[in-house]
């Protein structure tokens, strides 16, 4: 698609067209797809990737067929966390073929795109005063890029890793025909319950069904009761996630810890999260 700058002035582009072409295929892409779920906080660093990449593989070791979609585009970290960083991204006929993990989950990321560890994503407008208006649009428009040219197959599970703020998941929400719902993650702080009750109700008005809270980094500090914030909003409390150093190295050596230590305390409640959501999306598709 032509970028902003290339269209000014010309008056013969069909921006509107490309866009509402992209969006037929984002449609057709995500037929094979049984379920879209978004991982979301308000708040950032709770643990919404870590999160992400534990359901994924708890799923794949389940034998459900997994995508993961990163949509954090400026602050990717599922490449990483789900050791595929570096892989090449065949281009065919049928659009970007996504690599897959040992487990065999599917992944996408801006990681995968950029050229060095060190650049950025900017986003290029005609001046930078710009910049920042036109980075809300220019991210719908690479999220929707990246959800109809990614070749995605068929999939039971594609799981949609936001970055902070609940008001990309209006934006997503827009964007994919059938969400099928959204996961909320907090930590045991007054500040991230603060945020986070802010979150579920802007993700309960997108219309797609609040799946549950998760707390995760149980035992860090002492805090207040997710369970309590999940009964008051009036969703489901899908458990508790443990704070372990083992997962967090695991991440950072993107190797699936729920397969590699499946007896601790952490992956068993990634892995008892996991079966909680398939249940919810099962009621819901019956
Ligand atoms: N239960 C846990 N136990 C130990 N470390 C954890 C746990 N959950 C997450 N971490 C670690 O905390 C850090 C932040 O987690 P993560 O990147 O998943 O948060 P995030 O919510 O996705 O952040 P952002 O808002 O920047 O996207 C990571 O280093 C991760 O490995
Ligand atoms: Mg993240």
């Amino acid at each position: 698609m032509k970028k902003y700058k290339d269209i000014v002035g010309d008056g013969g582009s069909n921006i509107v067209g490309q866009v509402e072409a992209q969006q037929v295929r984002l449609r057709e892409r995500l037929a094979g797809v049984r379920a879209v779920v978004a991982v979301v906080s308000g708040k950032g660093g709770v643990g919404k990737s870590s999160v992400t990449a534990g359901l994924a593989c708890a799923w794949a070791l389940g034998g459900a067929r997994v995508g993961v979609l990163d949509a954090d585009l400026n602050g990717p970290t599922m490449a990483k966390m789900l050791g595929v960083r570096g892989q090449r991204l065949p281009f065919t006929a049928d659009g970007v073929e996504p690599p897959r993990t040992t487990l065999g989950v599917k992944v996408m990321s801006m990681d995968l795109l950029l050229p060095s560890d060190a650049a950025p994503l900017t986003w290029d407008a005609a001046t930078q005063d710009e910049a920042h208006t036109w980075r809300g649009t220019m991210e719908a428009n690479a999220l929707r890029e990246f959800l109809a040219d990614t070749s995605w197959g068929e999939l039971d599970l594609l799981l949609l890793d936001l970055p902070p703020g609940t008001d990309r998941l209006v934006t997503i929400a827009s964007l994919v025909p059938r969400l099928a719902g959204s996961v909320v993650v907090t930590i045991p702080s007054d500040v991230s319950h603060l945020v986070v009750r802010k979150s579920i109700t802007v993700a309960a008005q997108t219309g797609a069904p609040v799946l549950g809270l998760v707390e995760n980094m149980t035992g860090l500090f002492p805090g207040p009761d997710a369970a309590a914030l999940a009964r008051d909003a009036g969703i489901p409390f899908l458990g508790r996630v443990p704070f372990d150093p083992a997962l967090a190295a695991a991440c950072d050596r993107g190797t699936p810890f729920v397969a590699q230590a499946p007896e601790s305390p952490a992956a068993r409640a990634l892995t008892a999260i996991a079966g909680e959501i398939r249940v919810a999306l099962a009621a819901r598709v019956a």
